[in-house]
């Protein structure tokens, strides 16, 4: 069944003391939350235990930033999905704009990733999303469309979160309009074409437009960046009206 999941994504932000403090001032804001929605913090793999050991029984759930497709082995710098589990992570990142651009992840090991998370009990948060210049020249259904293709070959839908995030509107303060947003994971939805896939927004959703985003239709979500790093403003946007 489609859920609402607010997830924030720390990137490469918080030590284990920074992420202790905002854990004090946001599980407190989570007093009036509606049940119904799923609250995920993705942190950075140093903060994951302490975020555990924090979280104290609290609703919250935790997300990592990338897992690799090997259960063991010499990948220096990667990390699997028994390690993510044993200390008690839910949720995964994968295709991440940023790992596609900057360290070179395709379609395939994107692919290989998802699948990985699944056989470990991990929900992949999958990312899709389209350059500025993809936009331009009016290629986002077709780039979209090509991603989910790859990305999602021999993958379980029903154990899936899929984020669009334009690129163009990440980290930049550039929303794309909640209407667009909103037509764009209804193109996603249908090529899916799966009733329980929950699709989030990304791209500088902040504590001034997440009511708008929220109210539409399509949209089961955010996985929200910079926005995410103080407590007041992420506890606004999982609180949204
Ligand atoms: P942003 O990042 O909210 O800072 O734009 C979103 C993301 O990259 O997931």
């Amino acid at each position: 069944m489609r859920k609402i999941i607010i997830a924030g994504n720390w990137k490469m932000h918080k030590t284990q003391a920074e992420s202790k403090e905002f854990l004090q001032g946001f599980l407190p804001e989570l007093e009036n939350t509606p049940d119904e929605r799923e609250v995920v913090l993705c942190v950075p793999f140093t903060d994951l235990a302490v975020v555990s050991q924090n979280l104290h029984g609290s609703r919250v759930r935790l997300g990592a930033q990338n897992v690799h497709w090997e259960d063991s082995g010499a990948y220096t710098g990667e990390i699997s999905g028994s390690m993510l589990k044993e200390i008690g992570t839910s949720y995964v990142i994968v295709g991440h704009s940023e790992r596609r651009q900057y360290f070179c992840e395709t379609d395939e090991t994107v692919n290989l990733r998802l699948k990985a998370a699944q056989n470990h009990n991990l929900i992949p948060i999958l990312c899709v999303g389209e350059t500025k210049a993809q936009r331009d020249a009016k290629k986002t259904e077709n780039v979209i469309i090509n991603q989910l293709k790859q990305d999602l070959v021999d993958i379980d839908l029903t154990k899936l979160v899929v984020a669009y995030e334009p690129i163009w509107a990440i980290g930049t303060g550039d929303t794309c309009e909640a209407k667009e947003a909103n037509r764009v994971i209804g193109l996603i939805r249908a090529q899916l074409d799966h009733p329980d896939v929950s699709i989030q927004y990304g791209g500088s959703v902040k504590p001034g437009n997440v009511d708008e985003i929220m109210a539409q239709p399509e949209i089961d979500g955010a996985l929200v960046g910079g926005a995410s790093l103080e407590p007041a403003s992420f506890a606004r946007i999982v609180n949204y009206q």
